[in-house]
C-alpha cells in the first residue's frame, strides 16, 4: 500500500513548553504506525531538536521543517537553509504552504529551488499546492494546479519525484472549518495522480503520497482517508489538541 501519512503544521503556534507537552501527550497513545504510516510533526525552527527527539525511538515518527529558504546560504538575515535542516538531521519540510505563498510572495519557481534544495540533502519536501475560492467558483482549479505542479515539480526526474510527498491544500477550506467533500477532495486527488501519471508513468504517480489538507479535523479524518486517492492529512488547528490529532492519526489507512 502507498505511504499513509498524518502531518501536523503547527504553523506559528504554542510555546515551547506547550509543545513538548503536547507531543508527549500524543506519543503517550503509543500508536504503533504500520510500515506503509507514518506520522509528522512540522514544528517552528526553534522546537526541531527537541521534537527529534521526542520521536527518535518511535517507529515512522518525524519531525519536519514548516519551511525552508530557496537559497543554499548566504545573507539572508533570519532564514534557515536547508542544509542547516539535513544537519539537524531533519527528513521533511513543507514547501510553498499558501500562507508563504500569501505572506511572503513565494512563486512556483522559488518554490522549485526550494524542492530542489531539499532533495539535494536528503529531505523529502512536503509539497503544498491548491486554489483559491475564486479559482474554484471559476471552475478552473484543475488547469491552476497543474501548473503548480508543472512549474515546480515537473523538471524532476522520475526517481526524484518519488521523494516527493504532495499536499493538496484548497485556500478555501484552511482554517475556516469549511472542509473539501470527499468528492472534491478525490476528484481533485485522481487529477493530481493522472497528470503525474502523463508527465511521468502510471507506477511512479501510483507511488507519491497526495495529502489533503484544509479543515480536517477528528470527526471528519476518517470520511477523507477512505477516498482511494487520499493518503492521509496535512493538519493545522485540529493538530494542536493532543485527542484530535491522535484521533487523526488512528483514521489512516
Ligand atoms: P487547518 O487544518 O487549520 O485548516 O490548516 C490546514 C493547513 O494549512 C495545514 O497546512
Amino acid at each position: 500500500m502507498r505511504t499513509q501519512i498524518a502531518a501536523a503544521n503547527w504553523k506559528m503556534n504554542l510555546t515551547f513548553q506547550q509543545g513538548e507537552k503536547l507531543l508527549d501527550d500524543i506519543l503517550a497513545a503509543k500508536i504503533k504506525l504500520k510500515d506503509h504510516q507514518k506520522t509528522i510533526f512540522a514544528v517552528p525552527y526553534p522546537y526541531l531538536t527537541m521534537t527529534r527527539s521526542e520521536v527518535t525511538d518511535e517507529k515512522n515518527y518525524y519531525a519536519a521543517g514548516q519551511n525552508c529558504h530557496h537559497k543554499r546560504s548566504g545573507a539572508f538575515t533570519g532564514e534557515v537553509s536547508v542544509e542547516m535542516l539535513h544537519s539537524l538531521k531533519i527528513n521533511y519540510c513543507i514547501v510553498g504552504h499558501s500562507e508563504r505563498r500569501e505572506h511572503f510572495a513565494e512563486t512556483n519557481s522559488m518554490v522549485a529551488e526550494k524542492v530542489n534544495l531539499c532533495l539535494g540533502n536528503f529531505i523529502s519536501p512536503i509539497f503544498c499546492c491548491g486554489e483559491a475560492l475564486p479559482v474554484r467558483e471559476a471552475e478552473t482549479q484543475n488547469e491552476f494546479v497543474a501548473q503548480q505542479l508543472k512549474e515546480s515539480l515537473f523538471h524532476l526526474t522520475a526517481d526524484q519525484i518519488r521523494n516527493v510527498v504532495i499536499a493538496y491544500e484548497p485556500i478555501w477550506a484552511i482554517g475556516t472549518g469549511k472542509t473539501a467533500t470527499t468528492e472534491q477532495a478525490q476528484e481533485m486527488h485522481a487529477h493530481l495522480r493522472s497528470i503525474i501519471a502523463v508527465q511521468y508513468s502510471v507506477a511512479v504517480a501510483n507511488q507519491v503520497p497526495i495529502l489533503y489538507g484544509g479543515s480536517v479535523k477528528a470527526n471528519n479524518a476518517r470520511e477523507l482517508f477512505s477516498c482511494p486517492d487520499v493518503d492521509g492529512g496535512l493538519v493545522g488547528g485540529a493538530s494542536l489538541v493532543a485527542a484530535d490529532f491522535i484521533e487523526i492519526i488512528r483514521s489512516l489507512k
